[in-house]
């Protein structure tokens, strides 16, 4: 209706870094002029920011865009936007495959969506696509969380992993100058956000393409975040074990906002998978590096992310990485049945495992994952654990959840508000989740 504002509405798929864009992307609209739709079928301009780790994502995304089609033969004058990672992938096959795109533009490309979506989101070019030059990170963005932040260290991967698609639709890896990225802290800070997620597909590495005088080793990263005042909590995903150094360790240990909690992508527990893989770590190497941050870092929740059923994965190889699972005590696990990605190594190697012996094995790994995990979290019971308050619980509305400094939820009673920090009494806990209550603070004597 002409004289109203239009409106937009972002779905999202993927990881963190993603949900994070679609956070810039809705920034960018909104400096556009545009407003943000409660739903899809009351907007004018329809965003995708989509994934394409594996095929599941793709999947969904099909449906998606099926909703997508017939809304916009209903109303022609709707926009459909497709960016992110599957965008990227499928850049010269996305406008044959869904002729009703109008835009469609990689991950590195936000900074540029005004081009192509102009002011009230009119006259787009059709049949646009958006690819990135260079690493923006300083953009608009409508944050989804008060208290809580994401804040992008680096884009794109210089690993070689065999089964994954990332450096293929990310780029090459680029580092954001330390000046941006305290700038950006300290104004979160200032916007009462308490804790701050850093981001990169190797956060670990960050800083080796810029100049050396910047600082830019990422254990000064951490220090430099952890002197910003008001960020309580300092958290960063995802390190690859290769580049876990002797300095990040330390500045873990030391800084009082970074948290005990490392994401620690293992993927398998075989040394001849991991050399397949080209993740040039061994096990020995992996478990060494648990027991170098485990002796460094009292109470560490250490989490992974583990691929079952890569090409050539025998019985023997799948054991070995539940020996693994078994000695690193695993908190928490995000486990991947492997998905072949066209264009990578792993998707031409022989030996494709059979889909039944995949979800055999995953079957057997989430039981020992989850055993694991409530045996780690029935330790808690009795402790008082400091909370940061995130909202009502999603499953009793009489209940406040928030998360742990080990980043374990907590569903709790008591009185307070999101964003505060409150001393909570864990009383029962699952292999996901605890119970508790709010404790007055400890008044230090
Ligand atoms: N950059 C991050 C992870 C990116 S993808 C890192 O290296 O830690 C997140 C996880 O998805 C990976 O750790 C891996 O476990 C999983 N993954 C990636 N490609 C996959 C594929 N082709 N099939 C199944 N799982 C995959
Ligand atoms: Fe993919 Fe490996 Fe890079 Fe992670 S480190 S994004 S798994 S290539
Ligand atoms: Fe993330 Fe998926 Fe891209 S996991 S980096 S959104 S392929």
């Amino acid at each position: 209706m002409a004289g109203l504002m239009r409106r937009y509405h972002v779905t999202t798929f993927g990881c963190q870094m993603n949900a994070h864009d679609s956070e810039r992307i809705k920034g960018m609209l909104e400096s556009l002029g545009l407003g943000e739709a409660v739903a899809p079928d009351e907007a004018d301009v329809l965003v995708f920011n989509t994934c394409t780790i594996r095929e599941k994502p793709d999947t969904k995304l099909a449906a998606y865009l099926g909703d997508a089609a017939a809304r916009k033969r209903e109303r022609p004058d709707t926009i459909v936007a497709v960016g992110g990672c599957y965008a990227e992938a499928q850049r010269e096959r996305i406008f044959e495959r869904y002729p009703f795109v109008d835009v469609a533009f990689g991950p590195g490309s936000i900074p540029h969506l005004g081009e192509w979506i102009d002011a009230g989101g009119y006259g787009v070019e059709r049949g646009r696509f958006g690819t990135h030059e260079h690493f923006a990170a300083d953009l608009p963005d409508r944050r989804e969380r008060r208290h809580q932040a994401w804040v992008q260290v680096s884009m794109g991967c210089n690993s070689a992993c065999s089964y994954c698609i990332v450096p293929a639709v990310r780029g090459r890896e680029q580092s954001r100058r330390p000046g941006e990225i305290l700038a950006e802290v300290t104004r979160l800070a200032h916007e009462g956000v308490r804790e701050i997620t850093l981001l990169g597909q190797n956060v670990n590495s960050w800083g080796r393409d810029l100049a050396p005088d910047l600082h830019t080793e990422f254990g000064e990263l951490l220090r430099a975040c952890d002197a910003v005042d008001g960020i309580e909590r300092i958290r960063f995903t995802s390190p690859h074990p290769k580049d876990f150094r002797e300095p990040v360790i330390a500045a873990v240990a030391e800084c009082a906002s970074v948290c005990e909690h490392v994401h620690l992508p293992l993927q398998s527990g075989s040394a001849r998978v991991l050399k397949a893989m080209r993740r040039t770590y061994g096990p020995e190497r992996y478990l060494k590096l648990v027991a170098q941050l485990r002796a460094a870092i009292p109470d560490l929740a250490l989490g992974t992310d583990i691929i079952v059923g890569f090409p050539g994965e025998t019985d023997a190889d799948f054991d070995a990485t539940l020996a693994v699972v078994e000695e690193a005590r695993f908190d928490s696990a995000f486990t991947f049945v492997y998905s072949p990605r066209s264009g990578t190594a792993a998707a031409a190697m022989p030996d494709q495992i059979d889909d039944g012996v995949k979800r055999d094995r995953m079957e057997q790994l989430v039981a020992v994952v989850q055993r694991i995990a409530a045996e780690n979290n029935a330790r808690r019971i009795g402790r008082i654990e400091q909370v940061l308050v995130e909202g009502p619980s999603r499953t009793d509305p009489d209940l406040w959840r928030g998360r742990t400094r080990r980043n374990t939820t907590v569903n709790f009673d008591g009185a307070c508000a999101p964003g505060d920090l409150v001393d909570v009494m864990i009383d029962a806990a699952s292999s996901t989740t605890l119970r508790g209550r709010a404790v007055p603070a400890l008044v230090a004597m």
